[in-house]
């Protein structure tokens, strides 16, 4: 058997540990180092999993020689300079996502991975969209031409909570700096790359028309720019007549499960696109007695382990086998975020 991939983890807060148990699970590669900002945090990790390095310095893993890889999972304001840092010490890197907290600074790390296109490069966001085998059973029916011409997507997910109240460690994720924003910023990747991706990838976004606001609940304290947004929905129009609604919400008054719907001149879709959001698509489509009527289709996931983590490390562990190129280079996250900075920042 070939060597392990040496995976090192720069920040092992919540997701880093899922990383950690994703790795275990391939047998292909191992975590060696691991990094966090406090001491107290990083031992504790280095214990519970046996790793080899622990450190609160991230360039004492960029340093060591015997590291071919690093998964970023740092919050959004520490990714750039952890990324361009990485790609320059000759690292392969899985970025967690978002890209960034800063728009700037998103597409400085694009250009930096075009100056190092002999790296392999994979943005997190893929996890639930495109590595998902409804993603690819949706695209199909789309390039069939089973809906006809797509002229609308709608898609929806409303919580009461927010990802403070989820991860009370993540005292940046209220922050808009540090965040970038709030559930739709931090769901829009992987929305845009589901929706967006199974029309080809092809639609160019020509205006945008919603809002996005704060302080809803009295407990979470008073509307504030500086804060991340609760809820926000928008209009967004795209070249080929294509139009899609958007809305997410975590701390706002409601509770709505995902929702997606396409529609097309010759038939509709709804499902809820998330893995774990069961296995059936609805088809609405007229019948030969000029009847609309609904099939339930269901998605074969037999070989979807259901673990969206473990299938995102075997795509990267692919990836650096070289047996297939990334399913979401980070050119095509910064183009997801441009648009979800268009509704976040212009609405
Ligand atoms: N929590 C989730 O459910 C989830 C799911 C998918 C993706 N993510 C993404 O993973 C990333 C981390 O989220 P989280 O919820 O695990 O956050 P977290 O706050 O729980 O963990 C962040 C980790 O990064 C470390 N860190 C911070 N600054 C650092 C620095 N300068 N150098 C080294 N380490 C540093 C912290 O010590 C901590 O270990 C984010 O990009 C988030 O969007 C989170």
């Amino acid at each position: 058997m070939s060597p392990k991939w040496q995976i090192g983890i720069i920040g092992v807060g919540m997701w880093g540990r899922v990383h950690l148990d994703s790795v275990r699970d391939e047998e292909r590669a191992e975590v060696t180092c691991i990094c966090s900002r406090t001491e107290q945090t990083v031992k504790a990790v280095q214990q519970e999993y046996a790793i080899r390095h622990a450190t609160t310095d991230y360039q004492e893993i960029l340093a060591d020689d015997s590291v071919d890889a690093v998964i970023i999972a740092t919050p959004p304001h520490v990714h750039g300079d952890v990324f361009v840092d990485a790609l320059r010490a000759g690292k392969h890197v899985l970025l967690e996502k978002p890209v960034s907290s800063s728009l700037d600074e998103a597409a400085l790390m694009v250009q930096e991975a075009d100056a190092h296109s002999d790296l392999v490069v994979l943005e997190a966001s893929c996890r639930f969209s495109r590595l998902n085998p409804k993603f690819a059973f949706v695209r199909n029916m789309v390039q069939k031409g089973r809906l006809g011409d797509i002229y609308f997507v709608h898609h929806l997910q409303l919580k009461p909570t927010t990802y403070t109240e989820y991860n009370p460690r993540a005292e940046w994720a209220a922050d808009r700096r540090r965040a970038g924003g709030g559930p739709m910023f931090d769901w829009s990747g992987y929305d845009f790359s589901f929706h967006l991706g199974v029309l080809g990838d092809r639609h160019d976004l020509q205006g945008v028309r919603g809002f996005a606001v704060n302080g809803l609940r009295p407990a979470l304290g008073p509307a504030d720019p500086d804060l991340v947004e609760q809820h926000a929905a928008a209009l967004l129009q795209f070249d080929h007549g294509l139009h899609y609604y958007y809305e997410r919400a975590g701390g706002a008054y409601g509770d709505v499960p995902d929702d997606t719907r396409i529609h097309g001149t010759r038939g509709g879709l709804r499902f809820d696109y998330l893995p774990w959001g069961g296995d059936v698509v609805e088809w609405y489509t007229e019948s030969s007695g000029g009847k609309v009527e609904c099939r339930e289709l269901r998605v074969d996931m037999a070989g979807y382990s259901g673990e969206h983590n473990t299938e995102l490390i075997r795509h990267f562990v692919d990836c650096l086998d070289g047996r297939v190129a990334p399913v979401l280079p980070i050119g095509l996250a910064y183009r997801h975020m441009q648009m979800v900075w268009r509704i976040l920042r212009d609405s």
